[in-house]
């Protein structure tokens, strides 16, 4: 049967469907991803990005630090696309259970869709480094140079930056929903950057479709590999 056929198939025949994507599911709204060859990380800067997105460059340099997050990790206008509208609807439809994300844009919220598991965190969430004040996103965008807190404090994005830790509660509601799954959707993700890309390991099902436009370590773990666009594929699926 035809890969986009037997996608379609699995995703009419089941009521426990868990999305797990990256940055790949939103190149179609416009905002690049990190290492397809257009990707962010392919880009020249006077540091490294994964430097730049560090801990310990944002304590050192954090006016830098402010200037690259700024141009390269807010993403004004940035609309949801197939991929996230068709994940929403096969929640509505009481299909699907929960999307695990690596992004940070809230595209899927954006979309509609509620269970929404951000193993990364999220440019919508900052807060003062001295007093926990909690700031949205306009807080970074409507600054310059170091976002200050009314008490002074420099503001953070609850951003997961290298070096720093995963929220565990949202890592262990992430193995609880993929552990669980009957269908696991993995898309727009190269399934390099642990320990996400390692939840992966915690699906016990026998339907792992795997969706992205380059391979990646895990297609040959796959039950089902697409390459395409995931905004089009799932769109396609889901009768978008
Ligand atoms: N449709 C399908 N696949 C796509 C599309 C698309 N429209 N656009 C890009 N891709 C694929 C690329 O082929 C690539 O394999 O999505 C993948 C994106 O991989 P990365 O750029 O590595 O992004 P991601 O896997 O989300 O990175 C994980 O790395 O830097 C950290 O914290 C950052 O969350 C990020 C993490």
């Amino acid at each position: 049967m035809e890969a986009e056929k037997q996608l379609k198939q699995w995703i009419e025949e089941s009521s426990n469907i868990v999305f797990f994507g990256g940055a790949g599911v939103s190149t179609e709204s416009g905002i690049p991803d990190f290492r397809s060859q257009d990707g962010l990380y392919h880009q020249q800067y006077d540091y490294p990005p994964e430097q730049i997105l560090s801990h310990t460059f944002y304590m050192k340099n954090p006016e830098e630090f402010y200037r690259f997050y700024r141009n390269k990790m807010l993403a004004p206008g940035a609309k949801p696309n197939k991929a996230h509208l068709a994940l929403a609807k096969l929640e509505r439809e009481g299909r699907l259970k929960a999307v695990i994300t690596q992004n940070i844009d809230g595209l899927h919220q954006a979309a509609g869709s509620r269970e929404v598991l951000e193993l990364h965190g999220s440019v919508h969430r900052n807060h003062c480094l001295r007093c926990g004040k909690f700031y949205g996103l306009e807080a970074i965008e409507n600054s310059s140079g170091i976002p200050r807190c009314s008490c002074g404090g420099m503001i953070k994005p609850d951003v997961v930056l290298y070096e720093e830790g995963l929220d565990m509660d949202v890592l262990n509601r992430a193995v609880g929903y993929i552990s669980r799954a009957d269908l696991l959707i993995v898309g727009g993700t190269s399934l390099t950057v642990y320990p996400a890309a390692g939840l992966i390991d915690y699906y016990r099902g026998h339907k792992l479709v795997l969706i992205n436009r380059d391979a990646t370590a895990l297609d040959s773990r796959a039950d089902l590999v697409i390459s395409g666009k995931i905004g089009e594929v799932l769109g396609e699926a889901c009768g978008l």
